[in-house]
């Protein structure tokens, strides 16, 4: 099996109907994707995932689908009006923007500019003479800060009052609510909220297919706790998280913890969780010991009280918050870049296989009537009852070689062949996408047979 470069995930994925360009028919608008109708699938069975191991299997976890616009003041208090901003330089000859630590860490990729102050990003590329990307040269304006939020006008008045933004997380709408959620479902300490939602960024340097784009989907987790336990939690955060990845497919050898050095001002531990894209390292997951700081900047801007009162010990005080995240659409990057295969058969053959877990599979399994003029009626029979219990393709056209390479290109974990046999006997072929071993059921016993197989 060779490596595969990210072009060929692109041209895999858009050939398949897994992520078209966005607005391709006007020439495409820069690092927009859209989902198609097998990325959807396999996006929402992520999302499925993501709400069976944090929602339906913890005691007292909570999902809500807050706004996406919020209170301007909610984005003062959680410090995005301020201080969420990418360090940015231009080249002074072709006019091209930078991000300064992007421009350090892909000049020298042992170099750690997370760690480093604005005057010493701006020292190093001084002293390295580290040239443009794109036009080589060295010379460069001063470091701005450039604020990653996008803003917008509501009402019909445009003045700095009717500013609003775009959500560029989803935390701030499981903190706000973290009262209503606590009083209604009578919660106590430790419980979490969880939301999946989108977010947006403006951010200078998206690419690399969907790692990097102005609009994603986040699964985020907050766990409010009591100060002291909060050490405990993060740290079971980082593996749950880790075990959650490692259950969806991803191998061990492709993740690895990035603790951070340079904790935010309000952070008490932070590590990401990265996967080795094709492009190199990327995160896809953060554990943030947030302590504090957003319900007290909340309670505070707010002028709310957002006390938690401990109904054994009546203290009073404001909960600790673990933070879980995960980016949905990286997930699906990671997950495509790891389950998309080539392999070379024995008689020279060339076979694309998307080895999902079969819980991820877009379909779970294919319909394939030997031949047409005599199975038809048969498979459309088999195909409608399987239909009511999963997502079931039915594929007529072709040769019975090409169609099962068609599903096991896009991860079909079964291959159902409907022949004489099915009419006279009541039997099938199932082929597995990753043996290719078929073995004969009968009709009644194919349900149970693939229900067993798709358990996440
Ligand atoms: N609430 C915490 C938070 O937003 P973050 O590390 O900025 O933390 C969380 O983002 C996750 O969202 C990241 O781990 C990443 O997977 C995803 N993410 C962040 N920026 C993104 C972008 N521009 N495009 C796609 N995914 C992104």
């Amino acid at each position: 099996m060779k490596e595969l470069t990210m072009q060929e995930l692109v041209n895999y994925c858009k050939q398949y109907g897994f992520i078209f360009q966005g607005s391709e028919i006007y020439g495409g608008l820069a690092n927009t994707w859209d989902y198609g109708p097998l990325g959807s699938r396999l996006k929402n069975a992520i999302k499925d995932s993501w709400r069976k191991r944090f929602i339906q299997e913890k005691d007292n976890a909570y999902e809500i689908d807050a706004d996406i616009f919020m209170h301007p003041k909610v984005w003062e208090a959680s410090g995005h009006v301020s201080s969420f901003s990418d360090p940015l330089i231009d080249c002074k000859y072709c006019h091209t923007r930078h991000r300064v630590d992007n421009l350090i860490e892909s000049y020298d990729d042992k170099a750690r500019a997370d760690s480093m102050t604005e005057e010493e990003m701006m020292k190093y590329i001084k002293d390295n003479k580290v040239p443009c990307p794109n036009c080589g040269k060295s010379d460069y304006t001063d470091l701005r800060q450039f604020n990653l939020m996008f803003e917008t006008q509501r009402g019909v008045v445009k003045d700095s009052k009717s500013i609003v933004y775009l959500r560029p997380e989803n935390a701030q709408g499981e903190y706000v609510n973290f009262l209503n959620v606590q009083r209604t479902m009578r919660a106590k300490l430790p419980f979490s909220i969880g939301q999946i939602g989108k977010a947006f960024r403006n951010e200078i340097t998206p690419g690399n297919f969907t790692f990097r784009t102005i609009e994603f989907e986040q699964m985020e987790y907050q766990t409010f706790c009591k100060e002291g336990n909060d050490t405990e939690i993060y740290n079971y955060y980082k593996e749950y998280a880790k075990k959650y990845f490692t259950d969806l497919g991803l191998p061990e050898n492709k993740l690895r913890y990035h603790d951070h050095e340079k904790l935010a001002h309000y952070a008490k531990e932070a590590c990401d969780i990265d996967y080795k894209f094709n492009f190199g390292w990327g995160e896809i997951n953060g554990t943030h010991n947030r302590t504090n700081y957003d319900l007290s900047r909340h309670q505070e801007y707010s002028g709310e009280s957002l006390m938690y009162l401990d109904p054994e010990t009546n203290e009073k005080f404001i909960p600790y918050i673990i933070e879980s995240t995960v980016g949905c659409d990286r997930l699906v990057l990671a997950i495509l870049d790891n389950a998309y295969t080539k392999e070379t058969l024995d008689n020279g053959e060339e076979r694309e296989v998307l080895k999902l877990i079969p819980y991820l599979a877009p379909y779970k399994c294919s319909i394939l009537p030997l031949v047409k003029k005599y199975h038809t009626e048969k498979s459309k029979e088999i195909y409608q009852k399987l239909s009511k219990k999963f997502m079931v393709s039915y594929d007529e056209t072709g040769s019975i070689g090409k169609r099962y390479r068609r599903q096991d290109a896009i991860g079909t974990p079964f291959c159902i062949t409907i022949d004489n046999e099915t009419i006279e006997n009541n039997t099938v072929t199932i082929r597995d996408r990753d043996t290719m071993e078929q073995i004969t059921l009968k009709v009644d016993e194919i349900e149970k047979y693939i229900e067993e197989r798709i358990n996440f």
